[in-house]
């Protein structure tokens, strides 16, 4: 949870993924939204910010014998960067946008991925559509053995649902990162709820990463 303003204006802190560790550092990355990543995209170099972190859970590894697929949609990119780095060169990550200028960080996620699978909804880069529908494509050649995969997607909404879809089809572990709006961070306010099997769960506290089973989409 970052402050992006030292006044009251906004009050609140802002979500953000850590997207990598530096040396002595750690990255975010981050799309402009509306005031507080408005603030932050104008701020000067060198300015200092109160931030709350890190909070949450984190995704699990897969085991030694699963191939991780990776789902990123849009500024989702940022949730999964670290993981992919981790499995260096292990995971196929499915990476949808709008367009081609929303497909940050390709570059580097070719870098450390075993293989990635591009799309954007308009079909200026790799395939036309989203990378739950690509994840969909490439699936039934593997119908028989979908125990060696372990899905990992974080992204809007519509994409976490669709691709729950068909996790549950192919029976296959998919753990997302959910977002919703948050005010406190630490689990207080219960304004970041989500409606799962079990009861409503706190996304900042209980997740951000949850099962895609768990969840009442
Ligand atoms: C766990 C988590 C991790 C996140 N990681 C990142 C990240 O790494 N990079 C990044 O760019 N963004 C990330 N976000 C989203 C980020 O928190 C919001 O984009 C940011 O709070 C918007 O602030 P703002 O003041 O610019 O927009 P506001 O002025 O507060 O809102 C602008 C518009 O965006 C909508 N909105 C704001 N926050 C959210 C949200 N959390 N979910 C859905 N709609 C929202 C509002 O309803 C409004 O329509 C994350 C969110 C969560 C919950
Ligand atoms: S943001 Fe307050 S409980 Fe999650």
């Amino acid at each position: 949870m970052i402050e992006v303003n030292k006044g009251t204006d906004p009050l609140l802190k802002r979500a953000f993924s850590l997207f990598r560790k530096t040396g002595d550092g750690l990255q975010i990355l981050y799309r402009v939204r509306g005031k507080g990543t408005g603030i932050l995209r104008n701020m000067k170099e060198g300015t200092s910010l109160d931030m709350l972190g890190p909070l949450g859970n984190f995704y699990p590894l897969p085991s030694e014998d699963q191939t991780p697929l990776i789902i990123a949609g849009g500024i989702g990119i940022a949730s999964v960067f670290s993981l992919i780095e981790r499995l260096a060169g292990k995971a196929i990550v499915f990476y949808g946008a709008r367009t081609q200028d929303d497909l940050l960080m390709l570059k580097e996620v070719r870098e450390y991925a075993h293989d990635v699978i591009v799309s954007t909804d308009d079909g200026s880069a790799g395939k036309k559509g989203t990378a739950a529908e690509t994840l969909r494509s490439f699936l039934p050649s593997y119908a028989s053995s979908p125990a060696q995969f372990c899905i990992y997607a974080c992204g809007p909404y519509p994409l976490l649902k669709a691709l729950s879809q068909t996790t549950k089809e192919y029976r296959i572990r998919a753990y997302v990162s959910m977002e919703e709006h948050m005010a406190c961070g630490i689990g207080a306010c219960l304004g970041c709820v989500v409606k799962t099997h079990d009861g409503y769960k706190r996304v900042c506290k209980e997740g951000p990463v949850m099962t895609a089973t768990e969840i009442v989409w």
